[in-house]
């Protein structure tokens, strides 16, 4: 059962499963829901608000929808007897770090109200498997990108803010020039590195370790990216190969909060589950494209 109050979802990505549409913070919403379709083992709670400039703009709103929407659905997970909770955290919880690859032993140091409020969901969590036993995984991404390669479902926030969906569509002739926010950086072309994530890599994550959880397997906190970092201009690249067209960009300044490098050591991750990231930079473009052309009828 899938609940979204499609603030920022759509209906039609939900697929087969039955949608409540409902806000996750709304208590009396979740208890009908929990009760009309339970009883269930556990939830996957990917459901908040994940612009960091936003967050910085409207922290209480952040704050809100993030930390105490989080607190009232795990609450009413664990009364309505799910043994295992899996929470959509972020690399953002890191900062600006001190060493790379960032390990989940990197010292918590979010700059922003989006990467504090996923800080405080994770503690929450931690605080209650302690006192009441609900079993819990903390999936730290990196940049989540790419589309399902079997179609129909694609990156499409509005405003879209990732550099794939921005580059992509903007070689496709959709969108006037990408702004390439700093190229001034510490790093070999000067601008930002990110480490990039398919979301079907996400998603088999994701059953591993909710199964973990109910089996009595490991949980905790882990980081979820390749381990490979790219710059900007190595993204761009890759965009132009896969569409066979220029990306027009233009350079502008840096924006404020964005580290110089972000790179995951998924190797916990890894060698609890025996987990391996199957799409690489291009393959991630490759469906992200295939899939935003199918959507465009381009
Ligand atoms: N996209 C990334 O690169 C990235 C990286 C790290 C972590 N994350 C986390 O992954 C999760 C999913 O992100 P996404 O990129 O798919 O974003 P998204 O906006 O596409 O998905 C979030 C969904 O949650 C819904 N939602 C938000 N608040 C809700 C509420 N109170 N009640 C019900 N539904 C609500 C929205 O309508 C939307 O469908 C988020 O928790 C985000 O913080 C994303």
């Amino acid at each position: 059962m899938v609940v979204d109050d499609l603030r920022a979802g759509r209906a039609d990505f939900v697929g087969d499963a039955p949608l409540v549409r409902a806000d996750v913070g709304d208590r009396s919403a979740m208890d009908r829901a929990f009760g009309d379709y339970g009883p269930f083992d556990g939830v996957l709670h990917f459901a908040a608000s994940l612009s960091v400039s936003e967050s910085v703009a409207k922290p209480l709103d952040y704050y809100a929808n993030n930390v105490a929407g989080s607190a009232s659905l795990i609450g009413a997970a664990l009364e309505h007897g799910a043994r295992a909770f899996v929470l959509s955290s972020t690399a953002a919880v890191y900062g600006t770090p001190e060493r790379l690859p960032i390990t989940e032993r990197s010292r918590i140091a979010p700059i922003n109200p989006y990467g504090r409020s996923k800080s405080m969901v994770e503690r929450i969590l931690a605080d209650v498997q302690s006192s009441h036993g609900l079993r819990y995984a903390a999936l730290r991404y990196f940049n989540a990108s790419g589309a399902d390669p079997a179609g129909g479902i694609g990156e499409c926030h509005d405003p879209e803010w990732h550099l794939i969906p921005l580059a992509l569509e903007a070689a496709a002739g959709l969108r006037p020039k990408l702004k390439l926010f700093g190229s001034d950086y510490p790093t070999p072309d000067g601008t930002c590195i990110r480490d990039y994530i398919h979301v079907s890599d996400l998603a088999q994550a994701h059953v591993l370790a909710i199964e973990s959880l109910l089996s009595g397997g490991p949980g905790g906190v882990y980081n979820l990216g390749t381990g490979r970092g790219h710059s900007n201009r190595e993204v761009l690249s890759a965009v132009e190969r896969v569409v066979g067209l220029p990306v027009p960009a233009e350079p502008a300044p840096r924006r404020p909060g964005d580290p110089a490098e972000l790179v995951a050591d998924a190797t916990r991750f890894r060698n609890d589950f025996g987990w391996q990231p199957r799409f690489d930079l291009d393959a991630i473009v490759d469906t992200a494209w295939r899939w935003l052309s199918a959507w465009k009828g381009l």
